[in-house]
């Protein structure tokens, strides 16, 4: 088949490269032309496992193709993607200006037939307001069909993700315009669900949203497990063992971050709030996951800075008593928002690293690959290039990121390179008793 992927993002790029892998003929446009420049020199915007081969083998194979040409790939495609960046605003409604961008460059350009897919996340709705777009604009006496078809990989393992989903939604207002997703999708071989366009644009937030209220659940009962004396790693276990339940998504730590959760759990409540549903459980699952950084911080305050005397006053803060961190030397391991990626958007990292600057630490971090795009957020830390470089000098490590790397290091050297043996592991990495029977000072999540 001819496809058209508009928008080179995480979600645009592995899709095409995925379709063109599977045999289909496919033009990735995007408008920023450094960007199709650098594709076209096989330079990938992204660190993504597996990503760059793909695309090479698939470039050299004549079936992927990265322009800027709108018009040649729209006249050209018999399925056009919209797979552009659907940001938040600030009161948490979806930014919908490049979707409506894209119908717009598509009504200019239809010559035919087509079906419209909406694979960016886009609220209920979304597809109306597509077709409403396309019909007001359109030159072309051109006849479309608009379909949503949600996309669930993940960063760090999207192309395996893309190839083998564990489901392939297609919300279509006919059978025949689902039967054409269907042939594209066949040789994927995974359950397909067809159903309307409104329940397929749901079912992305519903999806999300039920992950990230796993997370902030499993995170809540950490902060009890600290204050009883329980141990989360083990009630996790124990609790994700009922197959009703299930292990995955079950990580407590810093909480969720990254360019989808927050902004799509946001959403869904504005989303409910425009039908008059105040989402309450939604708004608590956002609200414990904002909480995860300072309680994390007051871990790290709490062991670092030793107690002063009781002040006459009880006072809180850190001004009034609870000391602060002025030229601590704190190494950190991990800054993208989660391993296997060098997404820094809405990273723990950059909160936690800023609290600790300003409360004068000095800073020296690690990453295997978001260093370089770390830099243009994080300008006033030392990057160092391996652990055991952040460890040497360092009053503690703090760990933000699971990257495996980091649980294949050889402790005992990482100890002798630092001044004082504290760790404070914000993913739960590392065996409580063995890392104490090492001599380290170790503080994880819901683990006493
Ligand atoms: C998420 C979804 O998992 C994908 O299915 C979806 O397609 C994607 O959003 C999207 O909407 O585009 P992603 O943001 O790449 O994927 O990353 P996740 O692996 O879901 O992790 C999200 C955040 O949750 C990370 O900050 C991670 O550290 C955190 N997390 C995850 C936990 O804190 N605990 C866990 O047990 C799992």
């Amino acid at each position: 088949m001819n496809i058209c992927v508009i928008g080179t993002g995480y979600v645009g790029l592995v899709t095409g490269t995925v379709f063109a892998d599977l045999g289909n003929e496919v033009i990735c446009i995007d408008k920023v032309k450094e960007k199709i420049d650098s594709l076209n020199k096989s330079i990938m915007p992204i660190y993504e496992p597996g990503l760059e081969e793909m695309v090479k083998r698939n470039v050299i194979d004549k079936r992927l193709f990265f322009s800027t040409d709108l018009q040649g790939a729209v006249e050209r495609a018999e399925i056009i993607f919209i797979c552009v960046g659907t940001p938040p605003k600030d009161n948490g409604e979806t930014d919908l200006s490049f979707v409506e961008e894209t119908a717009k460059g598509i009504a200019k350009y239809i010559n035919g037939y087509k079906i419209i897919v909406n694979k960016s996340t886009v609220p209920v709705g979304t597809g109306d307001f597509v077709r409403q777009v396309i019909e007001n604009n359109k030159t072309d006496n051109a006849n479309f069909d608009v379909v949503s078809n949600p996309e669930f990989l993940r960063e760090g393992s999207a192309i395996t993700d893309a190839l083998s989903p564990d489901r392939i939604i297609i919300g279509a207002p006919t059978k025949q315009v689902a039967v054409k997703l269907l042939e594209l999708y066949a040789t994927i071989g995974k359950p397909m669900l067809i159903t309307d366009v409104y329940s397929a644009e749901m079912i992305k937030y519903a999806s999300n949203a039920f992950l990230a209220m796993k997370i902030s659940f499993i995170n809540a009962i950490a902060d009890i497990c600290e204050l009883t004396g329980a141990n989360i790693t083990d009630v996790t276990k124990g609790v994700g063992y009922d197959s009703r339940i299930g292990h995955a998504f079950l990580n407590a730590g810093l909480g969720f971050g990254g360019s989808c959760f927050p902004k799509d759990i946001q959403s869904l409540v504005h989303t409910a709030e425009r039908f008059s549903y105040d989402f309450k459980l939604l708004k608590d699952v956002l609200d414990i996951n904002k909480e995860r950084v300072s309680h994390f911080i007051k871990i790290i305050r709490d062991k670092l800075v030793p107690a002063e005397p009781a002040p006459a006053v009880v006072s809180r803060g850190h001004k009034q008593g609870m000391g602060d961190l002025q030229g601590k030397v704190i190494g950190i391991l991990g800054l993208s928002f989660k391993p296997d990626t060098d997404d820094m958007r809405d990273a723990k990292s950059v909160e936690i690293i800023n609290i600790l600057l300003n409360e004068g630490a000095v800073i020296k971090a690690y990453d295997p690959v978001a260093i370089e795009n770390a830099r243009k957020i994080l300008p006033d830390i030392y990057y160092c290039t391996s652990p055991y470089e952040v460890a040497d000098g360092a009053d503690a490590i703090v760990i933000i990121t699971e990257w495996r790397e980091f649980k294949l290091l050889n402790m005992e050297r990482i100890k002798n390179l630092m001044s004082k043996p504290f760790i404070f592991d914000g993913r739960n990495i590392y065996d409580t008793e063995r890392m104490r029977k090492m001599g380290f000072e170790y503080y994880s999540i819901g683990r006493l």
